[in-house]
């Protein structure tokens, strides 16, 4: 199978029994970066990390904004379409894609993404996600039935100041408008950076997905 052509760092499962992971990274990150999360989360876990292709001033992303916390859906919607397109070839080319065996596990901008792609393309091989500090960058609920059976985890901080609270449980309703379930935890303390709790629900959650 032909892998497209986008800069990304997988590594193959050491744990056969652990899921799959697609990471994507915050405004800023890399490919490597949530390597290590995912160590802790989900030890052995086949990883695939794509690196996102816009550049900020130099910070790398998965889709334009017009501002902090401003976005254009014109200019999101491609962009979560050529990643979609890249993934559905890399997935089946590092078989990773068979179903109810893959979890996104997006940071900041990697979650948008993670959301985006299960709102925009619920044919891709995703059980679910673990959206760490998410917002609504789409504000379109999913098809109905598009999402049932995947299970999506949203942990956010009460004190994120790039993330207005309520943003994770309308975030989640337009997930759920699809069929997916969703658990959803505002850590009191936590700002936009995580916090170890963050670790043990993601680890949690991941350990009881079917
Ligand atoms: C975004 O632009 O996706 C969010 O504002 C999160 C961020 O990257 O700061």
């Amino acid at each position: 199978m032909h892998l497209p052509d986008w800069p990304h760092y997988h590594r193959p499962a050491a744990d056969p029994a652990a899921p799959g992971l697609l990471l994507l990274h915050g405004t800023g990150g890399s490919e490597h970066d949530l390597v290590g999360l995912a160590d802790r989360i989900a030890p052995g876990a086949a990883l695939l990390a794509p690196r996102g292709r816009v550049n900020e001033q130099g910070a790398a992303r998965f889709f334009p904004r017009l501002a902090e916390g401003v976005f254009d859906p014109a200019q999101i919607i491609p962009r979560i379409d050529e990643l979609a397109a890249f993934l559905a070839g890399a997935l089946r080319h590092y078989q990773m894609d068979t179903p109810g065996r893959l979890f996104a596990l997006g940071f900041s901008n990697g979650a948008n993404t993670a959301a985006a792609l299960l709102q925009l393309h619920p044919a891709l091989p995703l059980a679910g996600a673990v959206l760490l500090r998410a917002m609504v960058v789409l504000d379109r609920p999913a098809a109905p039935g598009s999402l049932a059976g995947r299970s999506v985890l949203l942990l956010n901080g009460a004190r994120d100041p790039i993330v207005p609270p309520e943003h994770a449980p309308r975030l989640a309703g337009l997930l759920r408008a699809g069929g997916a379930a969703t658990e959803l935890a505002l850590h009191p303390e936590a700002g936009h950076g995580l916090v170890p709790g963050d670790l043990s629900a993601a680890r949690e959650f991941l350990q009881r997905a079917p």
